[in-house]
């Protein structure tokens, strides 16, 4: 919900910004995870496909990033700055739908696994009676942003805490109940028919760790929800351009049951 912040000055007294909402949340996640969140500006128009329709990136790093960003026909130049020392990051609309607004994000570590955030909102030129909607407005849609985005952490951080296994065999069970996904030991397959075989394949995507479980595949080609890249299930290549593949592994058939042989390792090997 919004919430006025009593005291909280605009960034700068001679930018002129309102300051026109609050956003807070609690959430079961990492300030590591939250780092990384903010930075990773290729997710935004996949998870968070309902806001972002699009987005082309004209500079990264550790800093943070700037972007060319697509709200439906509307397009905005964004820039995203990282402080990580006072647990800070400013989002500033540099050109284009909302240009000169700037959103404050803080967190606060509650426990090494609980964060609180708090999003502040401040625009240029709001006529004063319309502050309070359109903060209200911004506070809507973050809780949707957050919605997606603490999905996203929580489902990276169990896939991380997975690990992978060293087993060289994984008994994935009776073939009747296959394709489908299995987890043995730590690890999670997915499997699936292919060229008229049982194919098996670490359902993390190699990238960030996507959950693989139920993306499209199409053609022989997975795509993962998270940055929709694209990976070639014969080959394991990455057909989006990055260096990570996938590793997937030939099923046999013995009595019935469905083993993965050379199981070790995970994607990426
Ligand atoms: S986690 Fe980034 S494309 Fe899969
Ligand atoms: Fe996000």
């Amino acid at each position: 919900m919004a919430q006025a912040v009593a005291g909280f000055t605009a960034p700068d007294a001679r930018s002129r910004l309102d300051h026109l909402g609050t956003y807070t949340r609690t959430m079961p996640v990492t300030l590591e995870r939250m780092f990384e969140n903010a930075l990773d500006w290729e997710h935004l128009p996949y998870v968070h496909a309902t806001s972002f329709s699009g987005i082309e990136c004209l500079e990264a790093g550790s800093w943070g990033w700037r972007a060319r960003l697509d709200f439906g026909e509307q397009t905005s130049e964004i820039e995203l700055r990282l402080y990580p020392e006072e647990r800070r990051w400013i989002t500033r609309t540099l050109a284009g739908e909302r240009a000169g607004s700037e959103i404050w994000t803080h967190a606060l570590v509650l426990d090494p696994e609980q964060l609180r955030v708090v999003v502040d909102f401040f625009l240029p030129n709001v006529p004063a009676e319309h502050r309070a909607r359109v903060g209200q407005g911004y506070a809507r849609q973050y809780r949707q942003l957050y919605d997606e985005d603490e999905a996203m952490m929580v489902e990276r951080q169990r896939a991380l805490a997975l690990g992978g296994t060293t087993r060289s065999e994984i008994d994935l069970g009776p073939v009747a109940d296959l394709p489908g996904v299995v987890e043995r030991d730590g690890s999670r397959w997915r499997v699936v028919e292919l060229d008229g075989a049982l194919t098996a394949f670490d359902s993390r995507c190699p990238h960030l760790l996507g959950p693989l479980d139920d993306a499209p595949i199409a053609d022989g080609v997975i795509r993962c929800p998270w940055h929709a890249y694209a990976f070639d299930l014969r080959s394991g290549r990455c057909l989006s351009g990055a260096s990570c593949r996938m590793r997937p592994r030939p099923v046999a058939l013995r009595d019935g049951r469905a083993w993965i042989v050379e199981a070790g390792g995970s994607n990426g090997g």
